[in-house]
This record gives structure tokens, sequence and C-alpha cells, in this order.
């Protein structure tokens, strides 16, 4: 039987896929809100025994989002999870940080889940029953150059976070964040490959940290038994940084 359905943003790629991957092997429906098309990850939703409905949304958008919403909601199962996952991470420098960069890393990482959130959090909060999983990142504490606009967008995300988990407690709708560190995933390495050498072996578990990695804190997060567990960032990187 399904659990209700679980939305993750940015999953036709990337760790996102392999959130919505798990999350179908955990028994949740999936719905998929992403720029590209998700037709992979619809394969192995549906190889997981799970329905899967997808559309292509901008979270940047509240019109996207609430239609996509609407959608869902004629199509899905209710919502009972929501995972903010869909993020850019531009590689530049501050000086090189126009506000046209800054706005657009704003626009997906920060306005996109709460976007997402007005859009899933108050049938969750009618229902009495949800999570709301919010992506930040370990570089919220790392000394990390040239990630400006990334790094303030996250620690925007996870003060969105705390602040709507006050809001919604009361009504048994938890919101937390992971904070994953450097992952494995072709877009982090078209950005950034020479990083890979040399930042894993800052770890405590000195190795890539591959999406699989990830996928059980947001198992947990989204399950029954992270019910009593609101407003915190969970920080999956191998033990770099202590929070
Ligand atoms: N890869 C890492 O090392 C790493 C580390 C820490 C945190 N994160 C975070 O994890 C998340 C996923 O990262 P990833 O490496 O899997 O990235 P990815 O590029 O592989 O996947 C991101 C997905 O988001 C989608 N997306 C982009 N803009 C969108 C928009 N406006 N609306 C809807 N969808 C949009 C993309 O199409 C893509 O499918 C991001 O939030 C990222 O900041 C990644």
């Amino acid at each position: 039987m399904s659990k209700g359905t679980a939305v993750v943003t940015g999953a036709a790629n990337g760790i996102g896929q392999a959130y919505a991957q798990r999350l179908a092997a955990d028994g949740f429906d999936i719905a998929v809100a992403d720029v590209v098309d998700a037709a992979a990850t619809r394969a192995l939703v549906e190889a997981a025994g799970r329905r899967f409905f997808s559309a292509i949304v901008d979270v940047t958008s509240p019109a996207s989002t609430l239609q996509f919403a609407t959608d869902v909601s004629a199509n899905m199962a209710p919502v009972v999870a929501l995972v903010n996952n869909a993020g850019i991470y531009p590689w530049k420098s501050f000086e090189d940080t126009d506000y046209e960069t800054w706005r657009k890393v704003m626009g997906v990482n920060l306005d996109g889940a709460f976007l997402m959130c007005k859009a899933f959090v108050p049938g969750m909060v009618a229902r009495r029953h949800g999570r709301v999983v919010n992506v930040a990142s370990t570089t919220f504490w790392l000394n990390a150059p040239e990630m400006t606009a990334y790094i303030a967008s996250k620690g925007g995300v996870i003060g969105l976070t705390r602040a709507l988990a006050s809001e919604i407690g009361a009504s048994g709708v938890t919101a937390n964040a992971i904070a994953p560190g450097l992952t494995n995933t072709k877009s982090m390495r078209g950005v950034n490959e020479e990083i890979y050498e040399y930042l894993p072996k800052q770890q405590a578990i000195p190795r890539v940290i591959e999406p699989q990695d990830l996928v059980g804190v947001v198992s947990f997060l989204c399950s029954s038994d992270s019910a009593f567990v609101t407003g915190q960032t969970i920080v999956a990187d191998g033990g770099q940084v202590r929070v």
C-alpha cells in the first residue's frame, strides 16, 4: 500500500533522483518537479512498484509551482512529504558575482524552497500530516571560496527550515534540512573536478560521497520515526564539519 505521495524537486538527475528512488523503495509514490524531463527517474520509481508523476516546473515561478500542486493533487495520492532538492551552484568569485547571478541562485535555491512550501505545506497542515525536507549544504560551515551566492542561499534554506518548523509544529508537520558534503554528481564534477582530489581527504570518512550515502537521512526525515525531530539540519558529509 502507498504511504502517500512524496514530492521531490530537481529529481530528474543527481542526488534528487537517488532520493526519489529511495523514497519509492520506502513505499511513497513520487511526484517530480524539474526543468528537464524526468523519464529516467520514472523508470526507477516504477521499477520499485510505485506510481510516478512529473511535470516541467520552474521552482522559481509562483504560477508554475501552484499549478504543479493542483496537478499533483488531481493525479496522485495526498502529498505527505516534500523534498526541496532543486539547486544550482555556479562557481564564481565574489568579484565575478553580478546581481543577476546572485538573484538566480537565490531564486532556485531559496525562493524555490519557499514557493514549493507555499504550494504544498497548507495541504499537509490541513491533513495534520507531513514532512518537509530542505536541502542545504555543508559549505555553510566551511571555508569555501567562490560560492558567496550559493552559501548565502543555503544559509537561507536553514533559516527557512527553522522558522517554518516553529509555525507548523502544532499540526504535526515537521520541517528539517539535510546538509550534504561534496557528492559525486555529473553537475558538480562539471563545475569543479579538482575539488574531488582534496576535499574528501579532509572528511573523517575519507572517500567521495555518493548520492546513495545521503538517501538514508532523507528516508528517516520523511518517516514516522522522525515525528519529534523538527527545525534541525542533519549534516551528511562524512564527518568534515561538526555543528
Ligand atoms: N553535488 C554536491 O556536491 C552537493 C553538495 C551539497 C549540496 N548539494 C545540493 O544538492 C542538490 C542537488 O545537487 P546535484 O549535485 O544532484 O545537482 P544536479 O544538477 O545533478 O541536479 C539538480 C536538479 O535540479 C534541477 N533544477 C535546476 N534548476 C531548477 C529549477 N529552477 N526548477 C526546477 N528544477 C531545477 C536540474 O534540472 C537538476 O535535475 C542541490 O540543492 C545542491 O545544492 C549538492
